[in-house]
């Protein structure tokens, strides 16, 4: 029916509207990582965060390739390196300071989770659904990798 095509051709373009807008968190995410890895002389601190990154980017692809399946076009990663500011903040200041580092880090994924979550109240056909929950427990345990990573007296 023709009604019937309509009305899923609208559904799908939400879906990947709001696929599109996770992905654009992952990547911000990425160029967060980016910067704490070139910041931090840690060495065990910057495998963890360059195992989190990479991640992230593994994430990125398969959202990517959602979009891709729904006929979508996924949003691309230029332009992102200035605007990232919004969910990563305080790494402006740049700092090498391993706890300050861990903690934007965490602030970051929590930013994120919580962000997202908004997307699992919303009309995500099964398959999209079952892949953004999957994505936000593996972000649930970054931010506990991160959080183990931090001296005991940080932790609150
Ligand atoms: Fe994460």
């Amino acid at each position: 029916m023709k009604t019937e095509t309509k009305k899923n051709d609208v559904t799908t373009k939400s879906v990947v509207k709001e696929l599109n807008s996770f992905l654009e968190g992952n990547y911000m995410a990425i160029h967060a990582y980016e910067n704490y890895i070139h910041h931090i002389e840690d060495e065990k601190i910057k495998k963890q965060l360059q195992e989190i990154q990479q991640n992230h980017k593994q994430h990125a692809a398969m959202i990517a390739e959602r979009i891709q399946n729904l006929g979508g076009v996924p949003v691309d990663d230029a332009g992102w390196m200035g605007s990232m500011a919004e969910l990563f903040q305080s790494i402006k200041g740049a700092t090498k300071d391993p706890v300050h580092i861990l903690k934007d880090a965490i602030a970051g994924e929590q930013r994120g989770i919580k962000k997202s979550q908004q997307l699992l109240d919303g009309d995500l056909d099964p398959e999209s659904l079952a892949l953004v929950k999957k994505i936000l427990a593996a972000d649930e345990k970054h931010i506990e990798t991160l959080k183990q990573l931090l001296p005991q007296e940080e932790l609150l």
